[in-house]
């Protein structure tokens, strides 16, 4: 399949196969695919944890609202974290940014509300849960993104200290009952037209 046969089959998983686990390799594969995310001037205002069956998998589980049972019965669980701490943000770019990258951040963020600064490190998250989704899908591993989350609890049972948890994806692969999936339900979207144009 190409590209864009994966995106189109891709779908948001609602039930999954708790016997089924993602294998190590590919969950490797994965890891590399977040660390090479892009973001803003390269930086890279985040970490993600990667959580394996066991504790704290279900300990999540009862923190996620509707997505409970997806918590449960999905092969992994990643949460995607961003840097809570402003000062600590700022030392980890002076440390590894070229110049010019610092001095831009100086001159056109630092000055700004911490929460817009810390609103325009969220962003740089949701860049790496796109293409995290677009990966699962050229891999054959369903996912579900999931904002209905605690994130505070999340970044409590994760033992997060600079950074905190603002959203997770689910991954593994879908129960063969799944009402969600294309076979069962297909793709919602508006109409092309109202949603895509091309001008010059
Ligand atoms: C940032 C984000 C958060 C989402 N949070 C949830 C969630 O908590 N639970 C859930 O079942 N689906 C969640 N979704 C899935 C969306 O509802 C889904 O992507 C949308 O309905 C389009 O359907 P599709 O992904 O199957 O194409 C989320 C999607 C995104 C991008």
């Amino acid at each position: 399949m190409n590209f864009t046969e994966n995106i189109a089959n891709r779908y948001t998983t609602k039930l999954y196969d708790a016997s089924k686990k993602v294998d190590a390799d590919i969950i490797e594969q994965l890891k590399q695919v977040l660390y090479l995310s892009p973001s803003s001037l390269n930086t890279q205002p985040w970490n993600f944890t990667f959580i394996e069956e066991g504790e704290k998998k279900q300990a999540l589980a009862h923190h996620s609202f509707h997505n409970t049972e997806k918590v449960q019965k999905a092969s992994h669980i990643v949460a995607f974290n961003v840097i809570d701490d402003l000062e600590y943000f700022e030392q980890k770019i002076e440390e590894t940014l070229p110049e010019y990258a610092v001095q831009y951040y100086q001159n056109n963020l630092k000055g700004q509300p911490a929460e817009e600064i810390k609103s325009w490190m969220s962003k740089q998250v949701y860049i790496a849960l796109g293409v995290f989704l677009s990966a699962c899908a050229s891999m054959g591993i369903d996912s579900t993104p999931m904002e209905g989350i605690e994130p505070e609890k999340y970044t409590e049972i994760l033992g997060l200290d600079k950074h905190k948890t603002i959203l997770a994806v689910a991954i593994g692969y879908r129960d063969e009952e799944d009402l969600n999936q294309l076979s069962k339900k297909p793709k919602q979207r508006r109409a092309f037209e109202e949603i895509i144009s091309t001008t010059r």
